[in-house]
């Protein structure tokens, strides 16, 4: 897989286009006053990108994993608060709708979702449920025709815009471990949910980043996904596609600190000459350039995977693990180098590397830390060599 299809071409240019034309000025505004950026996201619906690969039956764009990848890495090099609205949108809230949602969810949900006008989230985090997502302590009791949830969500990201958010609980509780929960699909105004708490981050600051608080919220029982006791699955199923939408983000974000830091060392002088004539600045650059190639083979290479494998995601968890893993530590060496490039000026707000730096950051943390995505390649691996 070493050249683009031509859709997949179409796709690079028109959102590189949008970014350049409609994010750019305003990533830098958004960052300072964390405003969620929805008039942009919206129009990123009426071009596709907020339901790149579901069918045009349900509105969607119909395209495969590599456009989608090379969508949200276009947006990110640009905004990457965006980068992150339109991955956890696709890959958390629309994707475990479309492959486990009865044919009414799809055609009462997608539809909307998939063009904008709704915003979708995916809650499974809980404070005591990080890296350990089958730790959930939410509950959702059967009580006639209707189920009961109660329990808090945190550091779900799109809390505070979305519409309709998919949501993890315990159904049984004398049940096994990572067969005990199940799937929920809840809609804002659904009686006993509020949006709670509001996180100040690091960076990734125009992204809404919230708790989502369950007292007695009441909600009838065909919103479960799924059959019972299949949350986890579906869980693991929808991060293994999320995790290639970050590898994307955090590959968008590592081309922009080559970019920036390419630019910038052809025109700072230093010693009488530009520094990018310094073998230390060229060195960087080549570091990141190459990383950078690598880390774009890898997304590319499980997004191609997700694609060709439909439903069976299987086959694309170690890969989408692999490419999660090495994008977001890229990110992150190509965001400290792009800082030692500008000197003190990558220190200060004059320019974009120190926001690119904070922005890389949650790469190696959201939808599974570093140590996680080792931890989903090493188990792949020695099930392969299994006698
Ligand atoms: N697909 C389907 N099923 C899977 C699976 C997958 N990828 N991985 C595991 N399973 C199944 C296993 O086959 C097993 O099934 P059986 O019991 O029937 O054999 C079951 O699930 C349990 O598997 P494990 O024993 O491997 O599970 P575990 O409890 O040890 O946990 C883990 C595995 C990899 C650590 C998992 O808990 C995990 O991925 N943790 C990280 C959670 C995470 O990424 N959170 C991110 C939150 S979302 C977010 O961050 C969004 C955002 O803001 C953008």
């Amino acid at each position: 897989m070493f050249e683009l299809s031509e859709e997949q071409l179409m796709v690079r240019d028109m959102c590189r286009g949008f970014a350049e034309k409609e994010l750019r000025e305003q990533a830098v505004e958004i960052d300072k006053t964390h405003e969620f950026p929805l008039e942009t996201t919206r129009k990123l619906g009426e071009l596709g990108i907020m339901g790149v690969v579901y069918p045009e039956e349900y509105n969607g764009a119909g395209m495969d994993y590599v456009s989608y990848a090379i969508a949200v890495e276009e947006i990110s090099r640009v905004c990457a608060s965006s980068g992150v609205i339109v991955s956890a949108h696709n890959s958390l809230c629309l994707s475990p709708i479309y492959y486990f949602g009865t044919e009414e969810q799809k055609k009462k949900y997608l539809p909307k979702l998939c063009t904008g006008e709704h915003i979708g989230a995916f809650a499974i985090t809980e404070p005591g449920a990080g890296s350990d997502s089958a730790g959930t302590k939410t509950v959702a009791a059967k009580e006639g025709g209707n189920y009961i949830i109660n329990g808090t969500k945190n550091f779900i990201t799109n809390g505070g815009y979305a519409d309709t958010h998919v949501t993890l609980a315990i159904t049984d509780k004398n049940g096994q471990k990572n067969k005990n929960t199940s799937f929920f699909i809840i809609e804002k105004g659904d009686p006993g949910f509020t949006v709670g708490k509001v996180e100040e981050k690091l960076g990734i600051c125009a992204s809404s980043t919230t708790e989502m608080v369950y007292v007695d919220c009441k909600i009838p029982e065909d919103r479960m996904l799924g059959a019972p006791g299949d949350g986890f699955k579906i869980a693991m199923h929808t991060l293994d596609g999320g995790r290639v939408g970050i590898a994307a983000q955090a590959l968008g974000i590592a081309q922009a600190c080559l970019e920036e830091g390419a630019k910038y060392a052809n025109m700072r002088e230093q010693f009488g000459a530009p520094i990018g004539k310094l073998q230390a600045i060229q060195w960087m650059l080549a570091d990141m350039a190459t990383e950078i190639e690598a880390s774009r083979l890898l997304v590319y290479k499980a997004a191609d995977i997700l694609s060709k494998n439909g439903k069976n995601r299987r086959p694309a968890s170690k890969y989408a693990a692999m490419a999660k893993l090495y994008a977001s530590e890229c990110a992150h060496r190509c965001a400290h180098k792009c800082i030692q490039i500008h000197g003190g000026y990558g220190y200060v707000k004059e320019y974009i590397a120190e926001r690119l730096y904070r922005d890389a950051r949650i790469t190696e943390i959201y939808e599974g830390t570093s140590e996680i995505q080792k931890l989903v390649i090493a188990t792949n691996i020695l099930a392969e060599f299994a006698e």
